[in-house]
């Protein structure tokens, strides 16, 4: 039997909600109780809907209501460092994407759109508390988007699970890391980069990026590109005109390419 299809609700607010359209009563944190089919069904994309005492508008769930609505465990990757990163390692369709750890699958869904229907995308985790919610996400996303990648996860230590990589892929088109300690993770998988593919860490901190650094150098990578990416947001200014928003001017993380050569 076919599976309810999947759409979003969004607050005034900016809220996002991923609802399951199912004929049932279900409830949903920050909605309430409601029946998704009999209260959503006719109502066209771009019109609101009440339910209970609040104004949701109907939209198609595209990739950002997806990941604005998607659940979340461990920190993840956001749009401004994920966009960088797949256009730097050169990501896209028929590529084969080796990534640890899938966490809550931020990076990993933005992957998953990019790569479409001929992309393999090769996941690593080795907690299953954050990988029962990254696999839910890109569960999410695969109902939402016509194309989606053939997905292989490896449930363990990236460093550990060379083996099960090997069993999946003979080479990969690009390695995305974003793990506590990329040192033991990068030496043990470099190998699998074709000449000419990169290999990317996402780094915190400073020594993380520092220690990824030396790690691509002794495991014979070429470093291509090391920084941050900075984002500065502008909104209305109250007597007109627009400006940058007052808020933080936030870090994420450090962010390292690096590429086989030979
Ligand atoms: C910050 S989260 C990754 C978030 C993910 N990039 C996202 O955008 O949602 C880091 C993840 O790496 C996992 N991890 C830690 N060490 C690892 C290793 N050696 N191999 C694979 N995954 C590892 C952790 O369990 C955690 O889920």
């Amino acid at each position: 039997m076919a599976e309810p299809p999947i759409t979003a609700l969004v607050e005034e607010n900016g809220r996002v909600f991923i609802v399951e359209v199912v004929d049932e009563s279900v409830k949903i944190k920050g909605i309430g109780v409601f029946n998704p089919k009999a209260t959503i069904d006719t109502v066209e994309y771009g019109k609101e809907v009440q339910i209970g005492s609040k104004i949701f508008t109907h939209l198609p769930p595209r990739l950002p209501e997806l990941i604005l609505g998607m659940k979340r465990r461990a920190q993840t990757i956001g749009s401004k460092d994920a966009g960088v990163l797949i256009a730097r390692l050169g990501i896209g369709p028929a590529d084969v994407v080796l990534e640890a750890g899938l966490g809550s699958a931020g990076q990993s869904m933005h992957l998953a759109r990019v790569m479409g229907g001929s992309g393999h995308l090769i996941t690593v985790e080795p907690r299953e508390e954050h990988s029962s919610v990254g696999l839910e996400n890109l569960q999410t996303l695969a109902r939402a988007l016509t194309e989606f990648p053939k997905h292989s996860h490896i449930h363990g230590m990236i460093e550990s699970s060379v083996g099960e990589i090997e069993a999946v892929v003979n080479e990969v088109d690009a390695i995305l890391l974003d793990l506590p300690e990329h040192t033991a993770a990068i030496k043990s998988v470099a190998h699998l980069l074709k000449i000419g593919a990169r290999i990317s860490c996402y780094c915190p901190v400073s020594s993380q990026l520092e220690d990824a650094w030396t790690a691509c150098e002794e495991s014979g990578l070429e470093i291509e590109w090391a920084g941050e990416v900075i984002e500065r947001e502008w909104g209305k200014a109250s007597k007109g005109g627009v400006r940058p928003v007052n808020g933080p001017f936030g870090h994420t993380a450090f962010l390292l390419i690096a590429q086989r050569k030979n």
